[in-house]
């Protein structure tokens, strides 16, 4: 791989940039206009700054924790994004491999280059999600929950902030055209130029409905309002994903970071929370995690670690982000996840 291995996840963005073709690279790390959303997501959480408690016993720490009922070494889990194929010739399947390796949820996107049934025999036995961009055909829409189902995807995370791509600055530029992947229909409504999957018509009406044929749990991703997590939770969903999607749909969407305290506040006791959004280090999980999340998601960083070094860099990223956050956790006085509270931040 290199003359070094990587300690750190943000070491990994070179290599893969210099291991990706240049239009791909923008399509994976750019973002909507002026990219000031995935400029500040990674602000937010440098701002926050840490109360840590001493004299605790640290010398056991367990990182370990739950997701509706399945059992996870650690809270940290993989957001689900497009196209791998550019990444590496093994595409999600790799993705699916590392994760594992590093006790890791994936979660699968729609615009998967492989098959989620091939996702899922790649890494048997993983925890796993898939992720929902509904076809605007409904029995198209059932049959991708009834096939998640079947493979054994643990929880569905519909997308709801993508009624039209965003401007991809870089993708017009360079002329990038993604393919809707493995699972959606050819005739799914999709931007002329770039390929990007598009929804304009998708409404709350169309997430009671998913909500009545999705028989496991169901997560709305893209919820930046603590207005939207009430009306979705009280539609029956059982998660709520605080996402501005990366970066990629209204540029100065505020970051998932400074959206969650309000939404953990409003729905916290009644929903299930992941966060994500310019997560870099474990310190950022930690604040996550005490920022009311019960899971912290990385996007881009598996990327890169798919493009750097196939499943072992994709393992790798997890890894160092894991042993981050048990070194912050011990640093923090924290030997538990019970423990990251929201007093831990100033
Ligand atoms: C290249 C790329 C593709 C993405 N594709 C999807 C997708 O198919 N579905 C989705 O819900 N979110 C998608 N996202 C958003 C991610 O799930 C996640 O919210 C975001 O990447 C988190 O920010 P981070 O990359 O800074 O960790 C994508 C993000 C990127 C960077």
């Amino acid at each position: 791989m290199t003359k070094h291995l990587p300690i750190t996840v943000a070491e990994f963005e070179p290599l893969a940039e210099a291991a990706v073709e240049p239009a791909a690279w923008g399509y994976y790390a750019g973002g909507a206009g002026d990219e000031r959303s995935i400029a500040d997501s990674r602000a937010a959480w440098d701002r926050l700054r840490l109360r840590p408690r001493v004299l605790v016993d640290v010398e056991n720490l367990d990182l370990s924790t739950t997701a509706f009922g399945t059992p996870l070494p650690h809270p940290i889990i993989v957001s689900p994004t497009a196209s791998h194929d550019l990444a590496h010739p093994e595409a999600e399947v790799a993705t699916a491999r590392g994760a594992a390796a590093a006790g890791a949820l994936m979660t699968l996107s729609t615009i998967a280059s492989r098959t989620m049934e091939d996702v899922a025999a790649g890494a048997p036995g993983a925890p796993r999600w898939f992720q929902l961009y509904p076809p605007a055909d409904r029995e198209a829409a059932r049959a991708l929950v009834d096939r998640a189902v079947a493979a054994g995807y643990g929880a569905i995370a519909v997308t709801v902030d993508l009624p039209l791509p965003g401007n991809r600055e870089r993708d017009a530029r360079s002329g990038f055209s993604v393919s809707l992947g493995a699972h959606l229909p050819p005739d799914q409504p999709s931007d002329p130029t770039t390929g990007l999957v598009i929804m304009p018509t998708m409404t709350w009406d169309d997430l009671d409905w998913l909500r009545s044929i999705c028989p496991i749990p169901l997560l709305a991703k893209g919820v930046l309002r603590a207005d939207d997590a009430v009306r979705a939770v009280d539609a029956g969903c059982d998660g709520i994903w605080v996402s501005n999607h990366g970066g990629r749909q209204l540029d100065t969407a505020i970051a998932g970071a400074d959206a969650l305290p309000q939404i953990a506040g409003a729905v916290g006791d009644r929903a299930f929370l992941v966060v994500d959004g310019g997560v870099r280090r474990g310190i950022d999980v930690l604040k996550g995690l005490a920022l009311g999340a019960d899971l912290v998601a990385v996007g881009r960083p598996a990327i890169w670690g798919l493009a750097a070094d196939g499943s072992s860099g994709v393992q790798r990223v997890l890894e160092i982000l894991r042993d981050e956050l048990r070194l912050a956790m011990a640093l923090a006085g924290c030997p538990t996840l019970a423990e990251v509270t929201p007093d831990l931040i100033v």
